[in-house]
């Protein structure tokens, strides 16, 4: 039996450390300015301490899947490429929650980035983090191939991209109180969440050797599994609470935004999540993957998550 317990604990330490260690700019020395300085300790406070580190978890468990060895090369390109998602995670968090969009003063438990450090420290953090994203995916020693990185650079641009997240976002600013058709509401879902989580399944496999069934496959699931994620994202704004969430319950209705709970309701959008859960657990036996494990129950858990 999995124990994705333990096997998340093992691989959320590896994480925390390497974020820990690379989310630390060098500041040239002789720069007589501290704001450099300042915009590194945003940067640290948006992405240290807290988050599930889903997109991460997904990548070492993508790459574990198609790897002959469990991954465990601390510079690797598959720790890099789990960093590197995260770190365009947590500046579309910032992004996000910056007063021109949702205008949220509660992320991870914690004030907002723009409350604690103003909005243009906020806007620049999240700059800053999707540059180092890809700093880290072209590490200036040769420990990465560069057809690997730049592989790697692709995925991560697209999903993030106007074709990727940041189109995603821009369409759920603009549906604010506008009731969305269901395929209107699935794209945008897709695209704000699920490019993201579907790159960094992408990302991870990318770091082995998948065959053309196996990407296949893989798409197949990420996909699912990314808009699953949104899906359960607006059912537990509409039945956590604050504090449970670390960030503000019921903001959705309050900001007026189409989402899965306005759509079909708490039950259909219960069923809906069940029901891609299906098709990504599905995608994964038709893979011929024999060491999904962790993918299997990361999938499970996104779905019957309470936070
Ligand atoms: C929140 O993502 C934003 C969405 C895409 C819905 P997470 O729920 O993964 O946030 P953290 O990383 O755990 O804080
Ligand atoms: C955000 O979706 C998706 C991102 C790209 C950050 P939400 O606006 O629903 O995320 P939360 O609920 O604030 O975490
Ligand atoms: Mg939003
Ligand atoms: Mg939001
Ligand atoms: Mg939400």
């Amino acid at each position: 039996m999995f124990d994705l317990e333990q096997w998340s604990r093992t691989h959320l330490d590896r994480v925390e450390r390497a974020l820990d260690r690379w989310v630390t700019a060098e500041i040239p020395s002789g720069l007589n300015h501290g704001a450099p300085a300042q915009l590194v300790d945003a940067m640290r406070y948006a992405v240290l301490d807290g988050g599930k580190r889903l997109r991460p978890l997904l990548v070492l468990a993508a790459y574990e899947a198609l790897a002959e060895s469990p991954a465990n090369a601390e510079d690797g390109a598959a720790l890099r490429a789990a960093c590197a998602v995260e770190l365009i995670h947590a500046y579309s968090l910032v992004h996000d929650d910056m007063p021109c969009m949702d205008n949220d003063v509660l992320r991870r438990g914690k004030p907002t980035v723009h409350v604690r450090f103003g909005q243009a420290s906020a806007l620049l953090a999240g700059d800053a983090l999707q540059a180092l994203a890809f700093e880290l995916l072209t590490p200036q020693n040769d420990t990465v191939a560069p057809a690997l990185q730049a592989r790697m650079c692709g995925l991560l641009a697209r999903a993030a991209g106007s074709a990727g997240m940041a189109g995603g976002q821009a369409i759920d600013l603009a549906s604010v109180g506008k009731p969305l058709s269901e395929c209107q509401l699935r794209q945008m879902h897709q695209l704000k969440t699920g490019a993201l989580l579907q790159g960094s399944v992408m990302m991870g496999a990318a770091c082995g050797e998948p065959s053309a069934q196996v990407v296949t496959a893989l798409k197949t699931f990420g996909a699912a599994l990314g808009l699953a994620f949104q899906v359960v994202d607006d059912i537990l704004d509409v039945t956590a609470d604050s504090s449970t969430l670390g960030k503000t319950a019921g903001k959705d209705a309050s900001n007026d935004k189409p989402t899965y709970v306005s759509l079909l309701g708490l039950q259909a959008s219960r069923d809906y999540a069940q029901s891609l859960l299906r098709e990504a657990l599905d995608a994964l036996d038709a893979s011929g993957l024999t060491h999904a494990h962790a993918l299997r129950a990361l999938a499970d858990m996104v779905v019957n998550r309470s936070c």
